[in-house]
This record gives C-alpha cells, structure tokens and sequence, in this order.
C-alpha cells in the first residue's frame, strides 16, 4: 500500500498529460461540420439545391435531375427533407427528403449522411428508392428502381 502512492501519482500525470494533448488536437482540428444548405451536383450531374433547414431539422429545395425513366421533358421539382438533430450527429448528421417529380407521376425517397472527407470536403452520401406509378396490381413488382447518389457541393463561379 505504501509503495502504491508514487505509482499512483505517476499515473495520475500521465493521465493529465494525456488530457492536454488531447486538448491541443481538439484546437488544432476544429469539429467536423456538414451543412445541406446550399447547391449540390451528384454523380448522374443531376443539381439540387437545399434553401435553408428550420430549428427542427426540415428543409425544402428544388431538384434538378439529369436523367428520367420516363420520355417525358424534365422539369425542375421540389423537394422535401428531414434532417437529424441528436447531439449525437457529430456535425455529419443522416437526412432523409423526398423529390415529388413535377413531370411524371413518380416520386423518390432519399435517405443519406453529410460526410467531411479526409480533405475536409462535404460529401452526401445518399441511397434511393424511386417508385414509379404502374397500371395495375399484378405489375407492383416492377415499380420501384434502387440506387445510390453521391452529391459534392457547386462551387460557385466567382
Ligand atoms: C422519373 O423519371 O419519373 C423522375 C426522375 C427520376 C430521376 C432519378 S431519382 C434517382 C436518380 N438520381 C437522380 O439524380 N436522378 C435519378
């Protein structure tokens, strides 16, 4: 027990020591921040853009897709989202939205996370259900296409 004490004040410093460094990294990599607002492209060169997202997480856009499963003349359409607000989100928090097509009678699901990279770029990372209307309920089983998105965000022209 007498032999214990300058051990245990050894391990005390060492811990404390440790505390400082920690803190030192903390300051010097400020916490990692993903914010939706603003305008996105995605790997298809489809463009989104995310106006503002209120106090409780919902947000509302615009999405421009690049492609469509239909002939029909692409139109810009609004979207929908939802976006978590747990302290556990970290600064990179999980979302979902919804794009109801303004020129077909389709609607997608997105559901995704706002990532920083290893170069401190924000990155979504982002999977979808697109269901598309079917005539009749013998061809529900061919309704609904899957997919991933990664959207990085529109530098702007300055
Ligand atoms: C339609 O074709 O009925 C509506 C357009 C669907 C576009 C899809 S949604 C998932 C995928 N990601 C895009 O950016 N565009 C396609």
């Amino acid at each position: 027990m007498v032999q214990a004490t300058p051990l245990l004040l050894v391990l005390f410093l060492a811990l404390g020591a440790q505390g400082l460094a920690v803190k030192k990294v903390q300051a010097e990599f400020p916490a990692l921040q993903c914010s939706l607002t603003g305008r996105w492209v995605n790997d298809l060169g489809s463009n989104m853009t995310i106006t503002t997202v209120n106090g409780n997480g919902a947000f509302a856009g615009s999405y421009h897709t690049a492609v469509t499963a239909t002939s029909n003349e692409i139109k810009v359409s609004p979207l929908q989202g939802s976006m978590q607000k747990s302290p556990n989100q970290k600064g990179q928090p999980t979302f979902g939205f919804t794009v109801n097509w303004s020129f077909s009678d389709s609607i997608t699901v997105f559901t995704g996370q706002c990532f920083v990279d290893e170069y401190g770029k924000e990155v979504l990372k982002t999977m979808w259900l697109l269901r598309s209307r079917v005539e009749n309920i013998k061809n529900d089983w061919k309704a609904t296409r899957v997919g991933t998105n990664i959207f990085t965000r529109l530098q702007s022209q300055e």
